[in-house]
This record gives structure tokens, C-alpha cells and sequence, in this order.
């Protein structure tokens, strides 16, 4: 026989038939006597390994036998096709060494309540559907960068502690930066324009912190958010860029991640069809579709909620812009419609299935004056916000931008009923462990 070569799991492929040697552990076993089935993982993957009484050294037989569920061993096997395991591939195993016994491992296999896992989430994320969701998690990150790094965009980091706010001031965190007040960032964006007008187009792509009192499905504490901003990029153009942008994202996961959707049980249909362009509502006409539609008290001017979007969203089976919302409704950079200054050039990027808003998008004031008048009525710092007003006094151009949720997203695609799973570690109203 060849050398035995150390591999994993997910590359047991390239060594059919041959010897190998891996590092992993017991996720589940059955046993029928004379022959016990150990579901193997390593990270990469899952397999059986199947261990024969009379086949293998009576060491190995009795290590099997000790080994308890995620117990951590080096299993030695060869490797076979077998079209019945949903891997494709399984392991006739020849060798088996215990490297610890685990006792008394939280998470069985019978049904624990939510907080029960959460409590236990550096545990949880060993599981099938937990990993599945972390590496789908991990090609959207691949995906979003290979987006903008391949169409001239450069990537750009923003400030995490911050002298003010970016989207209003009450859900800002509050710390102390030695004697002066600072706060973590709830945005990059402001910091993002900025770099727009030294390098063109630009993304950030980092944590941002919002205190929201809301103990909802969508809401965290910390989330990741991508940020680009664009010169010379009107509020059609930046909606675009995201349909392009987000038709990609999900066509990149539904390439690469097949197995990991399987695992999650996804009804990848539905993702299929989301390619640009997208349709468009604007805020009139999302009122008028909801005061016919089961909302008949909402009126102009009012912010929608989640049964709002979601009734909206239920009409396409596509991602739905919501454009031209209310000035008044709106962060104070946002661009007024030349023609209609009571609402402003933006859009609010709807998700399918009830999953709602993933995006937050829009033109900004590019006018120094008006930009002036808007600290006024939001009784801003003019001192606090020299810089980003100096962005207005030199050069000034059409700039637009958006933020993605990635959280939002990740729990859109693989189909989860809440954003606490779509986060290795999350941070919720009530949860700063572990
Ligand atoms: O709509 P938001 O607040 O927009 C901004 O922060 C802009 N400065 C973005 C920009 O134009 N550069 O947030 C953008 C997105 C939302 O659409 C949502 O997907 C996500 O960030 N988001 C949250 N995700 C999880 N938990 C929260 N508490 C979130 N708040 C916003
Ligand atoms: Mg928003």
C-alpha cells in the first residue's frame, strides 16, 4: 500500500482508493454489533467512516467503541465512491486513535430551545446547519469583494470609534475616548464620501453598532455593513450598481454553495430568479398598494414597519426598490428630487419572502448651501462636521452610495427565520455571551 497522507475531508475526492489519514471528530455513531458507523467531521465536511469488527486491529475497534459524540480523534481509512451518501464519498476504516474523549456534550441530538443554544453558541456552531450558514456567510464576503474589486472600486476601512453620529443620535453607543465623548460607528458612510472624492469609487466593508432597543428577527447590535460611495453617480445609476450587486452575490452563493444550501433545506428556486433589473416602487404608490391592501389607516408620511414591507415585497418575486421616500423620513444627507423637494432620491432595497430591508441607499446633497440649511434643521454641529462640510467646499460633485446589511442578507439566502443564527458570535438586545 502507498503512504497513508494526511487530508481532509472536503479533499477526500483526489484519494479514491487510497489510504488516508484525518483529523476529526464524532459527530454521531451507530452500531450494529460488528460493525459501527461513525459520521466523521472535520470542518470541511462530513463522512462515514464505517469500521469492520473483523477488518480492522482490535485497538481500533475498541477506540471506535469508547469514542463519545465530539470526542477528537485521527481516523485512518480508505477512501470509496459511494453514490448513496450524500458526500458521495465514505471511508472503509482501517485505523483509529483517540486524541480526547469528550463526556457529557451539551448539544444532543434531541430538540434545545433557543436560548438554551445560544447560550451554548461556541458549541451550536459546530453543527450541520450552523457551519452551513458560516461558510455561506464567508462566500457572500467573497462575493461582495469580488464585485467591487473587479469594477474599479477600492477598498477603503472606516473609522469604529467615532466623534459623532452618521444616522441620527438615538441609538448611538456611548463611550469615553479619555476625557472626550466618542461614540462606535453606526455607519462608515460619512467617513466613505470623503474617500469617494480622493479615490472615486470606494467600499467599506466593516462592524457598525447600533443600541437599538428593538428585540426583533432583523435587528443586532453589531452588524457588518458594505458601504460604497461613488463620484459622479446619480440616484439611477446607484440603483444599478446594486441590482447588478446583489444579483451577484446570490448567483455567487448558488454556484458555490450547493451542498450548504442542501444542508439548510433552501428552495433555491426562489433565488434563482433574482437577477437584474429589479422592480421599482415609489413610496406614493407602495401607500396607495397598501391603503388598497390591508392597510387601509396608513398614510403619507408614515414610516413603513416590517408587516408593511413585507406585504409589498409579497408582489414580486424579485428584491423591490422603494424610491422617494419623505424628506422628513429620511438621514439628513440625503439628495431632495429636484422636482418634488418633499421627497428625497433615495431607495430602500425590499428582500423577497419577508425578509425586508437590506439595503439603505441614496444620492447626497452635493449643494453647500442646502447642506448648511439641513444642519440647521437637525440641529447638528456645524463644528462637529467641518470636514464632512468642507467635502461641499471643495470640488463638490453628484455622489451617491449605499449600505448593505450583511446579516440581513445572509439570513435571506439561507432562508433562516432570524439574523442571530447568520453571526458566528451575535451581539442581541439581551446576549453579550459568549
Ligand atoms: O438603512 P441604514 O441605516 O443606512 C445607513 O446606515 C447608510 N449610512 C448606508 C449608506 O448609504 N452608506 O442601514 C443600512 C443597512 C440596512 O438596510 C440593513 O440591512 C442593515 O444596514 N441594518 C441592520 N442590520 C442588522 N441589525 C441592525 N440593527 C441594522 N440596522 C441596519
Ligand atoms: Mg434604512
Amino acid at each position: 500500500m502507498s503512504q497513508t497522507v494526511q487530508t481532509t475531508i472536503r479533499e477526500v475526492s483526489s484519494h479514491v482508493g487510497a489510504q488516508v489519514r484525518i483529523g476529526c471528530w464524532l459527530h454521531r455513531k451507530r452500531s450494529s454489533g460488528k460493525i459501527q458507523f461513525l459520521q466523521l467531521r472535520d470542518g470541511t465536511g462530513f463522512i462515514q467512516g464505517v469500521v469492520v469488527k473483523s477488518e480492522v486491529a482490535e485497538a481500533a475497534w475498541e477506540a471506535a467503541e469508547k469514542l463519545t459524540q465530539e470526542s477528537s480523534l485521527w481516523v485512518t481509512g480508505i477512501v470509496r465512491e459511494d453514490p448513496r451518501s450524500p458526500s458521495g464519498y465514505e471511508m472503509s476504516v482501517t485505523g483509529a486513535e483517540i486524541i480526547h474523549l469528550s463526556a457529557d456534550y451539551p448539544i444532543t441530538p434531541k430538540e434545545h430551545g433557543v436560548d438554551f443554544l445560544m447560550d451554548n453558541r461556541h458549541l451550536w456552531l459546530r453543527t450541520p446547519r450552523q457551519r452551513a450558514v458560516m461558510v455561506i456567510r464567508a462566500q457572500i464576503v467573497r462575493a461582495i469583494q469580488e464585485f467591487f474589486d473587479t469594477r474599479g472600486f477600492t477598498l477603503v476601512d472606516a473609522p469604529i470609534l467615532t466623534p459623532t453620529s452618521a444616522e441620527g443620535t438615538t441609538n448611538l453607543f456611548h463611550t469615553k475616548y479619555f476625557e472626550e465623548d466618542a461614540y462606535l460607528t453606526q455607519s462608515g458612510q460619512l467617513y466613505m464620501e470623503a474617500a469617494a472624492m480622493a479615490l472615486g469609487k470606494v467600499y467599506s466593508f466593516g462592524p457598525t453598532f447600533r443600541a437599538e432597543k428593538s428585540k426583533t428577527r432583523r435587528h443586532l447590535i453589531e452588524f457588518w455593513m458594505i458601504e460604497p460611495e461613488m463620484a459622479f453617480v446619480d440616484h439611477e445609476q446607484n440603483l444599478r450598481v446594486q441590482e447588478q450587486f446583489v444579483s451577484h452575490v446570490v448567483q455567487s452563493v448558488l454556484t458555490n454553495c450547493k451542498s450548504e444550501l442542501q444542508t439548510l433545506e433552501r428552495d433555491t428556486s426562489k433565488l434563482a430568479n433574482v437577477t437584474a433589473p429589479f422592480p421599482r416602487i415609489t413610496y406614493d404608490d407602495a401607500v396607495k398598494f397598501l391603503n388598497a391592501n390591508g392597510f387601509p389607516e396608513f398614510n403619507w408620511g408614515e414610516d413603513f414597519g416590517a408587516p408593511h414591507e413585507t406585504a409589498i415585497a409579497e408582489s414580486y418575486d424579485k428584491p423591490v426598490f422603494i424610491t422617494h421616500y419623505p424628506t422628513e423620513l429620511k438621514a439628513f444627507y440625503m439628495k431632495p428630487d429636484p422636482n418634488r423637494p418633499e421627497v428625497v432620491l433615495c431607495a430602500d432595497l425590499i428582500a423577497p419572502e419577508g425578509y425586508g430591508e437590506i439595503i439603505g441607499g441614496s444620492q447626497r446633497i452635493d449643494d453647500p448651501e442646502l447642506m448648511e440649511q439641513r444642519f440647521k434643521e437637525h440641529e447638528l454641529s456645524m463644528e462637529a462636521y467641518q470636514w464632512y462640510l468642507d467635502l461641499r467646499k471643495y470640488g463638490s460633485v453628484p455622489h451617491s452610495g449605499f449600505g448593505l446589511g450583511l446579516e440581513r442578507t445572509v439570513a435571506w439566502i439561507c432562508g433562516l427565520d432570524h439574523v442571530r443564527e447568520t453571526i458566528p458570535f451575535p451581539r442581541l438586545l439581551y446576549r453579550l455571551y459568549p
